[in-house]
């Protein structure tokens, strides 16, 4: 099958005061190209750990973790970056912007890394700010002038400027209130339409029910793995500035 992903028996543990803490506890599932899933579960119930270590940013202490049907476990940190850089766009709950730096400058982190020569960065910036609804105009600006809403979509626009084939997002509205999260979620959801695989934790079941599938982790383990019935959408409508 061509699953984009795939887990097999993952588990995640650590050290604390001589004791060993369990937090991912073998979890085990596939995810097909293209596909928009939400993963859902109480406070401490591992979503994050499970999240990182997707985006290899984190080790998993066993199990196996394909990504494109390639092997990550034996990879050293440099082979691990460069996926990271080609293939997987991160968003955080606090945005994680550069303060005192244009929003153009922090878009184009990602260029900067995978060394895109110098000319081409304005373009894609511009088009990456398009792509997440926002005017081209607030390019010159710094992320203290912006509302949260705008902070969240310049680093989406950020996450995708490298065009990654997946799109993990940690709560990614989880500081926004509901009409800016609405269209953080309209967002992924017209990027998901472009072909991006989207993983979502969320702890929120509204903002689960934009995805298409829902995995609910209990105590580090998959609890259930459903399809949405009655997915939510958010129609065309004009973002507000
Ligand atoms: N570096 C760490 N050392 C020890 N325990 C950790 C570490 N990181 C996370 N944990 C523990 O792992 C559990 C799951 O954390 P996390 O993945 O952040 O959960 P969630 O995102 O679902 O709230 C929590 O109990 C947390 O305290
Ligand atoms: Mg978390």
């Amino acid at each position: 099958m061509s699953d984009i992903i795939s887990i097999n028996n993952l588990s995640k543990s650590y050290l604390v005061d001589g004791n060993e803490i369990s937090v991912l506890r073998g979890i085990s599932f596939g995810i097909p190209a293209g596909q928009f899933v939400a993963i859902m579960g109480p406070s401490g119930s591992g979503k994050s750990t499970l999240l990182y270590s997707l985006g290899l940013l984190d080790r998993p202490t066993s199990g196996e973790y394909f990504l494109d049907s390639k092997e990550t476990s034996k990879l050293d940190d440099k082979q691990l970056a460069k996926i990271r850089n080609e293939k997987i766009g991160f968003i955080f709950q606090s945005f994680n912007l550069l303060r005192r730096t244009s929003v153009y400058d922090n878009v184009r982190v990602p260029l900067v890394y995978s060394k895109v020569p110098e000319e081409k960065h304005k373009e894609m910036v511009l088009n990456a700010l398009e792509s997440v609804g926002l005017d081209k105009k607030l390019f010159k600006k710094q992320p203290s002038q912006l509302s949260g809403g705008e902070q969240q979509r310049v680093a989406i626009a950020r996450a995708v400027i490298n065009n990654p084939a997946i799109i993990l997002a940690d709560e990614p509205t989880g500081n926004l209130d509901s009409k800016s999260g609405e269209m953080v979620m309209k967002v992924l959801q017209d990027l998901n339409k472009k072909g991006h695989t989207i993983i979502l934790v969320t702890h929120e079941t509204s903002t689960s029910e934009y995805a298409e599938r829902i995995i609910h982790l209990l105590d580090g383990a998959v609890d259930s793995d459903k399809k949405v019935s009655g997915r939510r959408y958010i129609g065309e409508k004009e973002y507000s500035k």
